[in-house]
């Protein structure tokens, strides 16, 4: 089975996941790049903000074609409680995803807050089924056990 990991990810603990998973499954990997580029304070005064209120930031790449995967796995670092701008974006720029599944996961400092929530009633809407959702606060990072789950979750999900 096909699985393509899409991630965005500011100081490297979502692309951490995402590496560390697509080492044990193999895939192919799609990071998202936010066109507006973030300073330490904006990412918080503006992205935050932005996060806050469910809005897309322009992305590269601007469509992500997802028709040659069964599964895509995605991961989003929590913003204010929801996933990214980015990762919202992102989602709207599957080409090719009804019918596929995935699995969700995020990165936070500590609570994921409505983050796994909105992203599963974002790909529904797009057609996708939610197989699992994982959330890593900062300690659960670096839990081997917690990572093997996830790629345990990821192996099941694409064997069906
Ligand atoms: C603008 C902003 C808002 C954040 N809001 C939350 C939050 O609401 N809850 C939380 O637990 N962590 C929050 N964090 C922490 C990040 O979710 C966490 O550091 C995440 O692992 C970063 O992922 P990355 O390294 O892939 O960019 C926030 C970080 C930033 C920059």
């Amino acid at each position: 089975m096909n699985i393509c990991y899409i991630y965005h990810s500011e100081t490297g603990h979502t692309r951490g996941i995402a590496g560390r998973c697509l080492a044990a499954t193999g895939g192919d990997q799609i990071e998202v790049h936010d066109l507006q580029h973030y300073n330490m304070i904006t990412k918080f005064l503006v992205g935050g903000r932005r996060a806050g209120k469910g809005l897309s930031d322009p992305i590269e790449p601007s469509t992500i074609d997802a028709s040659k995967y069964d599964l895509v796995v995605i991961g989003s670092p929590v913003w204010g409680g929801k996933p990214t701008p980015a990762i919202n974006a992102a989602i709207q720029a599957l080409k090719g995803c009804e019918g596929k599944k995935s699995v969700l996961f995020v990165t936070c400092g500590g609570s994921p807050g409505e983050s796994l929530a909105l992203m599963k009633r974002a790909l529904e809407g797009r057609g996708v089924t939610i197989a699992a959702s994982v959330s890593f606060n900062r300690k659960e990072l670096s839990d081997e056990g917690r990572v093997n789950d996830l790629i345990r979750q990821i192996k099941s999900t694409s064997a069906v």
